[in-house]
């Protein structure tokens, strides 16, 4: 029964996380479209590799220096075309294969890159190309970077949705085929019905067949149809549940409208105005602060002072009511986080847990926030102990009795009462 196999043929692929090329798995799929050998270097190639750039990768990535993931600099020297297209659709499954390479930078960097299995190869080698171009002769960016409104948004869609987007385009139009095929075997049928009638010299048998109704009351009553509709919709509400389930409070690539369209991008990039400026608790308090609109008017008494965004914060001001940013980073109420402890004491720079905020449009979630995500760092990082005399004698005390150098989780960075109160 065709149409059996087809409507089976669609739960499996609903399990199947993969995306839409169900072939994904962790085999390469052989890059087409791109030049044999390698990649690209037509201008339009090129442009086009940097839009996708800058829409799925920038918020980790630079070319030249190491942000949330490593310098893509003459990536493709250190591995080959074939791995860097899996590893860049699929680096959890890469690294979980036990590829050495892979989970060394694992290792290194304590978070897996999200998966771009929505990408198509093509794409991912114009992103190389242009990555190459950089690294062969960068261009130098000064002025207004304009037009920049999307990145941060298009990202967001792709983090979130990408996948599982396209899977469910698939499973519509698989439907949709499917009834189109039924639709034909039914007109099929009918004109065949309809010539055979005007046959006569049929023995009573074969008439009996011909005249036979397809008891439809029946068929939809029979055990076979009803299983095959119970396992098509528990096998839908299982991969819903799982995959909410999973999700549960983890937001990496969470990038929401503000009321204000305020640009980091603008600010802290381009005009290079100062994360302390505004973020005024970072070393001295537990919460980094969300400047008031009076921070805003030292400039924008003066600056654009006619822009309808710029009105918004007087309207603000004049009712006396704070701007209604949206929060980006929420730990739940259970977890202690101190920024002081981080970028004072510690000497952690913002970009190690906010990723490249200075390209930012929108701000974005670069980090997972997940109680293994601060547990890593904590085990790998060494205490900035440097010219800070509290930590002398500790320094002296591990260093006769280890060769390693004192780690965060030496001087307590592992024990629950520390993070939780
Ligand atoms: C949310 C952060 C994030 C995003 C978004 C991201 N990456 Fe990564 N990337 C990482 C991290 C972290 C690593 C280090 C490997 C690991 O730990 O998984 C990495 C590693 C890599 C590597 C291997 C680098 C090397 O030195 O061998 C390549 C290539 C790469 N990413 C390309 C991309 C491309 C292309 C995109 C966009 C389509 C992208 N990444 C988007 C975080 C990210
Ligand atoms: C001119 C003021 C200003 C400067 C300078 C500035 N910010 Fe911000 N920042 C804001 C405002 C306003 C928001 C809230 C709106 C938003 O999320 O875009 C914000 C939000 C953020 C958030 C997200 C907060 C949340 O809701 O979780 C982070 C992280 C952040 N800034 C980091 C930085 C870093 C890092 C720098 C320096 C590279 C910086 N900011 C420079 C004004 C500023
Ligand atoms: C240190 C000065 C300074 C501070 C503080 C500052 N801005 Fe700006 N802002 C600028 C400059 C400079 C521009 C670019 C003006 C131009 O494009 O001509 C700008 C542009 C903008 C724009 C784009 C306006 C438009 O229509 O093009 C918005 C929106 C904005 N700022 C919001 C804010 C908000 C909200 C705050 C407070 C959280 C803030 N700014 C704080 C200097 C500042
Ligand atoms: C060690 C990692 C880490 C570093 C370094 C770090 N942050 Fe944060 N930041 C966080 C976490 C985690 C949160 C969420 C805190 C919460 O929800 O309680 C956060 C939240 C924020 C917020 C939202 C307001 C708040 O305090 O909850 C802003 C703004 C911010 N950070 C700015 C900065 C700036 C600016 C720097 C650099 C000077 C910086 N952060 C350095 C981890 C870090
Ligand atoms: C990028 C690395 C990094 C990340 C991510 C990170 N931390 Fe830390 N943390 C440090 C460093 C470095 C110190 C040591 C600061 C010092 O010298 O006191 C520290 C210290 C601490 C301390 C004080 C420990 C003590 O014994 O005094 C607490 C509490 C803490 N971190 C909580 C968190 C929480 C909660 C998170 C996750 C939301 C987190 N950290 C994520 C690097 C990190
Ligand atoms: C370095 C900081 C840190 C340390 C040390 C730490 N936790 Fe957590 N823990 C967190 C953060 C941050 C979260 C919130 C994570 C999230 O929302 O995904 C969390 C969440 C939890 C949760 C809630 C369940 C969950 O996964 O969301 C439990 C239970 C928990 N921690 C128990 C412990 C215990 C027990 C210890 C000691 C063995 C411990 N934690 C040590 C930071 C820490």
């Amino acid at each position: 029964m065709l149409w059996c196999s087809l409507l089976l043929a669609v739960p499996a692929f609903a399990q199947d996380g993969d995306g839409a090329d169900g072939d994904g798995g962790a085999a390469p799929a052989p890059a087409q479209g791109a030049p044999a050998g390698g990649l690209s270097t037509d201008e339009a190639v090129i442009a086009s590799g940097k839009e996708i750039f800058d829409a799925n990768c920038k918020q980790c990535h630079a070319v030249n220096e190491k942000v949330v993931g490593p310098a893509l600099a003459k990536v493709y020297d250190r591995r080959d075309l074939k791995w860097l297209i899996n590893f860049i659709k699929y680096p959890q499954k890469v690294i979980e294969s036990g590829d050495p390479y892979a989970v060394a930078l694992y290792k290194e960097y304590n978070q897996f890159m999200p998966n771009h299995d929505f990408l198509k190869d093509d794409q991912i080698v114009a992103i190389l190309s242009w990555v190459k171009k950089e690294t062969d002769n960068p261009t130098i960016t000064a002025g207004p970077a304009g037009g920049g409104g999307t990145g941060g948004a298009s990202a967001e869609d792709s983090n979130t949705g990408g996948g599982s987007g396209v899977l469910t385009a698939v499973v519509v139009v698989l439907a949709g085929l499917l009834v189109v095929v039924l639709a034909v075997l039914a007109l099929l049928s009918s004109v065949l019905v309809k010539y055979l009638q005007k046959e006569k010299n049929f023995s009573e048998e074969d008439r009996e067949v011909l005249e036979q109704k397809v008891n439809w009351g029946k068929v939809f009553g029979s055990q076979a149809f009803l299983g095959i509709v119970s396992f098509i919709f528990l096998a839908l509400v299982g991969k819903v549940t799982t995959e909410s389930l999973i999700g549960v409070g983890i937001q990496q690539g969470y990038a929401p409208t503000q009321p204000i369209p305020f640009s980091h991008k603008l600010h802290a990039g381009q005009y290079e105005i100062d994360c302390k400026y505004c973020h005024t608790g970072v070393e001295r308090a537990k919460s980094a602060n969300i400047p008031s609109a009076n921070i805003c008017m030292n400039c924008h008494n003066a600056i654009k002072t006619t822009s309808p965004d710029i009105q918004k914060i007087y309207a603000a001001l004049e009712k006396d009511e704070p701007i209604q940013w949206v929060r980006v980073h929420n730990l739940p109420d259970l977890a202690y986080f101190n920024h002081q402890q981080h970028v004072k004491v510690g000497g952690l720079e913002c970009e190690n847990c906010h990723g490249n905020i200075k390209e930012m449009e929108v701000v974005q979630q670069a980090s997972l926030l997940t109680m293994g995500w601060c547990i890593d760092c904590h085990r790998k990082t060494d205490v900035n102990a440097k010219g800070n005399a509290y930590y002398d004698n500790l320094v002296q005390l591990h260093n006769s009795s280890s060769k390693q150098p004192l780690k965060v989780e030496d001087i307590g960075g592992l024990e629950c009462s520390k993070c939780h109160y």
